[in-house]
């Protein structure tokens, strides 16, 4: 009865894409808790202080039951200041945010043009969407304009970017894609996951230029750099309204724990009180550059390096190696990366300092070389 399964997962087995999990163990170098806060003192005592204010740990409904809590609207609010929009939503993850935004709001006989390296949240969301769909090469803001100026319907366009692409670690080239945005009356969204709370003034992302566009939908997760866990769409109003109505993960699920919108309420605090976390992290990113270089690895120049490796097996068997020198690196294969690139993804975080980086780079240039 369950041979189907077997089979799939032997032939994972054999094209070395079969994942299992893993405990944590060593120095950090894969988690996205770039700023340390997930276990931080700081979020723990807001987590403490919002229990003896009597918040509670489930919403027990919808949002649009009984499951509406004070502490998401207080969120909400909060993030709307903080970054600018003219209003947000909380959801419970950032996938779900992000594949009911793709879901809900581009209409049938719109096109969304989404760069090819795109999270497989936005894709979900868009395979459940109406609108038409089309891959567009990474990061080339000519192939978007080619792609709009060719696209004939009477419907709007989408464009689709990460702003830090999770698995490169590069930047996308925003100020040409809202010129675009602009030009052709497209809107332009965002996925900021990897930024919020690194980058941009106090935190606030590499959108923080375009904060406030009608045109500009932003996407944040509260589970990276933020330390807790949650999704939250910076959008204008009638566009949070319209989710509100129509967005299925929005209104038949249970909503997000108003402890955890206590949290992160909490996390966007210490992103203002305390910058030293972000330049600490700057500091570190600035050392494992200059140390890759000397490698002759290219420097990503963000928190997520990758070390392109090409075979899934030879990235699964380096990570292995160096799992075993005591660092948490671990290989990512695809399909979460396209097909050859097979590589390891050090994400850059406060839970290691230059001497352990330096030694896992000793470490590494032993086992490795580009
Ligand atoms: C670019 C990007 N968008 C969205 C998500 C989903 O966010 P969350 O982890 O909060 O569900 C991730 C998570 O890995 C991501 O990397």
């Amino acid at each position: 009865m369950l041979e189907i399964y077997r089979k799939a997962l032997s032939d994972l087995e054999h094209d070395g894409r079969l994942r299992a999990l893993a405990p944590r163990l060593g120095h950090d170098f894969s988690s996205n808790d770039y700023l340390a806060l997930a276990e931080s003192t700081e979020l723990a005592q807001a987590v403490q202080a919002a229990l003896e204010r009597g918040v509670p740990v489930g919403a027990g409904g919808s949002r649009l039951l009984r499951g509406n809590h004070q502490e998401h609207e207080m969120l909400e609010e909060e993030v709307a200041r903080f970054f600018g929009a003219e209003s947000a939503l909380y959801f419970g993850g950032g996938f779900p945010a992000n594949s009911a935004l793709f879901a809900t709001l581009p209409q049938a006989g719109d096109l969304i043009l989404y760069d090819e390296l795109i999270h497989a949240s936005a894709h979900d969301g868009m395979r459940m969407s109406r609108a038409e769909r089309q891959s567009v090469a990474h990061n080339d803001p000519q192939a978007f304009e080619d792609a709009l100026k060719a696209h004939k319907g009477r419907g709007r366009v989408w464009l689709a970017v990460e702003s830090l692409y999770s698995m490169d670690g590069d930047i996308a080239p925003l100020g040409d894609l809202m010129a675009l945005a602009d030009k052709y009356q497209a809107m332009l969204v965002i996925d900021e996951a990897h930024a919020t709370g690194v980058l941009g003034p106090d935190g606030r992302g590499l959108t923080s230029a375009f904060e406030g566009a009608e045109n500009v939908i932003c996407l944040h997760t509260c589970g990276k750099a933020l330390g807790g866990m949650g999704g939250l769409v910076c959008l204008a109003k009638p566009l949070k309204d319209y989710m509100i109505n129509r967005a299925r993960p929005f209104i038949f699920a249970t909503a997000p724990s108003p402890l955890m919108a206590g949290v992160v309420r909490a996390s966007l605090k210490l992103c203002q009180e305390q910058p030293q976390r972000r330049e600490r992290l700057a500091a570190l990113v600035d050392f494992t550059g200059q140390r890759l270089r000397k490698m002759g690895v290219a420097p990503s120049g963000s928190q997520i390096q990758p070390i392109i490796v090409g075979a899934p097996d030879a990235a699964v068997a380096l990570a292995k190696k160096l799992q075993a020198k005591g660092y948490d690196i671990r290989a990512i294969r695809p399909p979460t990366v396209p097909e050859g690139t097979s590589r390891l993804r050090l994400a850059i975080t406060l839970h290691v300092d230059e001497e352990v980086m330096g030694r896992m780079l000793d470490d590494l240039a032993q086992v490795w070389s580009p």
